[in-house]
């Protein structure tokens, strides 16, 4: 057992979809999350860059004594989790795009997969795409704007929609049942997808699974938290922590932390 928090970081306020998840199925748990704002989007940088970002986190994570690290971000996951987990002790959670189930389960042999340019073109995204959707009619697509969208907390503009109809379009043209969202930002894009598609797409993230991961790792490794007190949960930007208040809603307190 471990009182130790649970550590999270994204490259914004796009974890806290998973944050969100993590808590629902593990509440007595301490968390502190980190939104590194101020270097979104991960997506288009180099590798070496985003490892260095994820060292940047996973040290100031450490540094406050958590026991387990969730990286609640697809491209910091593709990128970077190999040499984390080569060069720190505690055990990583990453974030994978939910192109398994999706492949396994559509009937129009279509998918498609919005995620960062960083994922999409990551050795570990194309070895699941080979693994399991060889054959099917896969669209991918960047989502070259959204991140910083959502970011400057432009979630429901004419901006973000306009974006949107333009990805979408080429996977309605080869009539996808399963749309895969590849970055932690986009389960809050959820409500104008629907809107935005026909009522047979099935939309997948990867949250729930990421939650379940992690209670398994903390049991597995004797971590898990058994004590019934409130839990302490942190939530920490090195932006403005305005927009991540607004994500996070009045339950829980967002703020600025210079890292
Ligand atoms: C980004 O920072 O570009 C998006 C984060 C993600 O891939 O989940």
């Amino acid at each position: 057992m471990s009182t130790n928090p649970i550590g999270i970081f994204d490259s914004g306020v796009g974890g806290t979809s998973i944050w969100k998840e993590v808590h629902q199925l593990l509440p007595h748990e301490n968390t502190i999350y980190l939104a590194d704002s101020r270097n979104a989007p991960y997506g288009p940088k180099g590798k070496q860059a985003i490892i260095d970002l994820s060292v940047k986190n996973t040290e100031l994570l450490l540094s406050k004594g958590c026991k387990l690290i969730v990286v609640a971000c697809n491209t910091a996951t593709t990128n970077a989790i190999d040499y984390l987990r080569q060069h720190y002790e505690v055990p990583f959670i990453g974030i994978e795009p939910a192109i398994k189930p999706a492949a396994l389960q559509t009937e129009h042999n279509a998918i498609g997969i919005l995620a960062t340019k960083g994922t999409l073109t990551s050795t570990l995204f194309s070895k699941t795409s080979e693994l399991y959707a060889n054959g099917k009619t896969v669209i991918e697509q960047d989502g070259k704007g959204i991140v910083e969208l959502i970011e400057s907390g432009e979630l429901y503009s004419e901006a973000m929609r306009s974006l949107l109809e333009s990805y979408l379009e080429p996977m309605l043209k080869v009539n996808i049942d399963y749309l895969v969202l590849g970055c932690t930002h986009y389960p809050y894009l959820i409500p104008v997808l629907q809107e935005l598609l026909p009522q047979h797409v099935k939309i997948i993230d990867s949250g729930k699974a990421v939650a379940k991961q992690t209670k398994a790792v903390l049991e597995r490794h004797g971590l898990l938290n058994t004590s019934t007190e409130k839990p302490k949960l942190k939530f920490y930007s090195n932006t403005d922590p305005k927009v991540m208040q607004s994500f996070l809603g009045d339950a829980f307190v967002a703020e600025y932390l210079e890292f």
